[in-house]
């Protein structure tokens, strides 16, 4: 009995201690962390950090709600997911509660591991899944930008999730499954536009993150982006965003370029809700990167639309 009791606890012990050894950061960053050096001496490019901060579409989710100015990055958006609501935090440039005193290679590890300064794991509702396959540098040129913005004072309240998803430790085995920690490498044999529309897309634009349906687990079905999925608000249904029939299959790269300008689509209708946050953000682009996700979003493989069960 006495002798169960010990092989019993002898086990427990192990499995917590391969749980914190396979959850700790540390790990992650042995098997798939890499490509996170910021080249020295680098003076930040603030244009490409705006260019980039607007493809990312950041104010969407870290804007303080309400507010005209979406620039106040003070956070406090109560975003809501299959796991439970998120307070989103704030990224304002304030010293005690934004990251003002993060330095840029700080902002790059949460930004393309998910990991904080303190060594803690970022919950996946902020999209690092796709910044991950942003360049460092360009990451360290977005912080840039970010610290001009206005500090704003104040910290959102603590997510309210249940368990086992408030156990923030417990993300490291989903990093370990779902995040492979890659930078984007451009193809040699497609054009410099169908690059940059690539990098865009699947990078700060994350796109796929709402136009794609997930498993169970809440990462996206790999043959399935893009061909839209349930609203991850859980506000109806995402459009599938791939020239196929039943998605983008009729629009010319004018009518993309433009619906990311203006919000409007080629039969005179307006995007709104989520994707109305998405065009205000791209509406401050260049029109040369509008037109190089266009492009890039109607080289992709026709796919079938995600139907709700
Ligand atoms: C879909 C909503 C969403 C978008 C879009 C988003 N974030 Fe977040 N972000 C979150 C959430 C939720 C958290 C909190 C995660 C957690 O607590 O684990 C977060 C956390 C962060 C953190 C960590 C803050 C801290 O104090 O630990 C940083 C930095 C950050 N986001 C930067 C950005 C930047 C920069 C962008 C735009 C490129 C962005 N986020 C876009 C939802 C979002
Ligand atoms: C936060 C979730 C979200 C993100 C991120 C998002 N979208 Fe959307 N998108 C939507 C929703 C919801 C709609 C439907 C809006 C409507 O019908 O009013 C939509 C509609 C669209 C449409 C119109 C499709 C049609 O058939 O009318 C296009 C094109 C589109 N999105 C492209 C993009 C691109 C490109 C990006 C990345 C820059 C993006 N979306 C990011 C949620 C999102």
């Amino acid at each position: 009995m006495r002798r169960a009791f010990l092989v019993l606890l002898v086990l427990v012990l192990l499995g917590a201690a391969g749980f914190w050894a396979l959850t700790s950061p540390g790990t992650y960053d042995l098997v798939r962390g890499q490509n996170l050096a910021l080249t020295a001496n680098r003076a930040p490019d603030l244009a490409n950090g705006r260019e980039l901060f607007y493809a990312g579409g950041c104010t969407s989710c870290h804007a303080v709600p309400g507010q005209d100015d979406k620039t106040r990055l003070g956070g406090g958006y109560a975003l809501k997911s299959p796991f439970g609501t998120f307070h989103v935090p704030n990224i304002s440039p304030n010293k005690s509660d934004g990251i003002g005193a993060w330095t840029p290679a700080q902002f790059v590890r949460a930004m393309r591991e998910g990991v904080t300064p303190d060594g803690q794991h970022l919950y996946p509702a902020f999209p690092y899944t796709s910044y991950q396959r942003m360049k460092p540098d360009d990451v360290a040129d977005m912080f840039a930008f970010i610290m001009t913005l206005p500090a704003v004072e104040g910290r959102a309240k603590p997510h309210e999730l249940p368990f086992p998803y408030n156990i923030r430790r417990g993300v490291g085995l989903w990093k370990l499954a779902f995040l492979n920690g890659k930078v984007f490498e451009s193809d040699p044999a497609k054009s410099a536009s169908l690059n940059r529309g690539d990098y865009l897309t699947n990078g700060p634009g994350h796109c796929a993150e709402c136009h794609s349906p997930r498993n169970l687990a809440g990462a996206i079905v790999a043959d399935r982006r893009f061909s839209g999925g349930p609203d991850p608000e859980g506000r109806g249904t995402v459009p599938n965003i791939t020239p196929d029939a039943s998605g983008i299959g009729g629009w010319t790269v004018d009518d993309l370029t433009n619906l990311l300008k203006t919000g409007e689509t080629p039969n005179y209708d307006t995007v709104g809700g989520p994707m109305g946050d998405v065009v205000r953000n791209t509406a401050q682009l260049t029109d040369e990167d509008r037109a190089a996700m266009a492009e890039y979003l109607l080289s992709l493989p026709k796919r079938p639309a995600y139907k709700a069960p």
